[in-house]
């Protein structure tokens, strides 16, 4: 938790909550804006093209940045099976009781989903070569507080409530435990960590990808 911040956490019935003296967070899988994000979600989709899900969909992924999971239930109506990981106390709290109350429409979905409360670099750096999954996918904080991630109440609460990590560390294990791609969100405007065989540009951010060797 950030110096200052007011966010706290507190129950609302079987809901938790994430509240400041002015806006309350909590994660929610069943709302209408994410229900529709999931019913548009094709083929043509950055996320999806990026992790190449569009051509091979039997595939394990590693969520390593989690956060409050948007992304990693977008990928698991695709994958075969996705890891999360999340380094945040709080916000694994967060997560964990999000997919809690969504666990029927996620069964539905047929969704595999694991959430481990760990630093992904630790993470990472234990699995045996047997483990290694098909794509790692990383979404850092953003450094810089723009206008937009400062406008959506999400991104405010996960800048306040997580403290900043090594994300070039990250990324240098990731390249080596994906066994086919690693592949990162950046803003648009962001510097490249290194030369991405292929980057795919959305409105405000793109999705870098770096193919595993034997896949060059
Ligand atoms: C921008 S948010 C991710 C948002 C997420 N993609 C979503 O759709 O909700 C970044 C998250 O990654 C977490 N994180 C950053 N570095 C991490 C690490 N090394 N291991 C695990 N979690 C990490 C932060 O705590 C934060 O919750």
């Amino acid at each position: 938790m950030q110096p200052n911040s007011d966010w706290h956490l507190h129950w609302n019935n079987d809901m938790l909550c994430c509240t400041n003296s002015a806006q309350s967070y909590h994660v929610d899988f069943l709302n209408p804006a994410f229900q529709h994000r999931i019913k548009s979600l094709n083929k043509k989709d950055p996320l999806i093209r990026a992790l190449g899900l569009h051509k091979s969909p039997d595939v394990h992924v590693i969520d390593t940045t989690a956060g409050f999971g948007q992304d990693g239930v977008c990928i698991s109506t695709y994958a075969n099976k996705v890891t999360l990981l999340e380094q945040s106390a709080l916000v694994h709290a967060l997560l964990q009781n999000g997919l809690e109350r969504a666990s029927n429409w996620l069964a539905k979905q047929k969704a595999k989903i694991e959430l481990h409360h760990i630093n992904a670099c630790d993470y990472l750096s234990k699995l045996n070569k047997s483990e290694y999954p098909d794509v790692i996918y990383l979404d850092p904080m953003y450094p810089e507080r723009s206008k937009q991630a400062l406008s959506k109440l999400p991104m405010q609460c996960l800048q306040t409530i997580t403290s900043p990590q090594n994300d070039i560390h990250l990324f240098q294990i990731a390249l080596v435990k994906a066994l086919k791609r690693t592949v990162i969100k950046r803003p648009n405007h962001a510097i490249f960590w290194g030369k991405p065989d292929l980057s795919l540009k959305g409105k405000s951010h793109r999705f870098d990808i770096y193919l595993s060797l034997n896949q060059t």
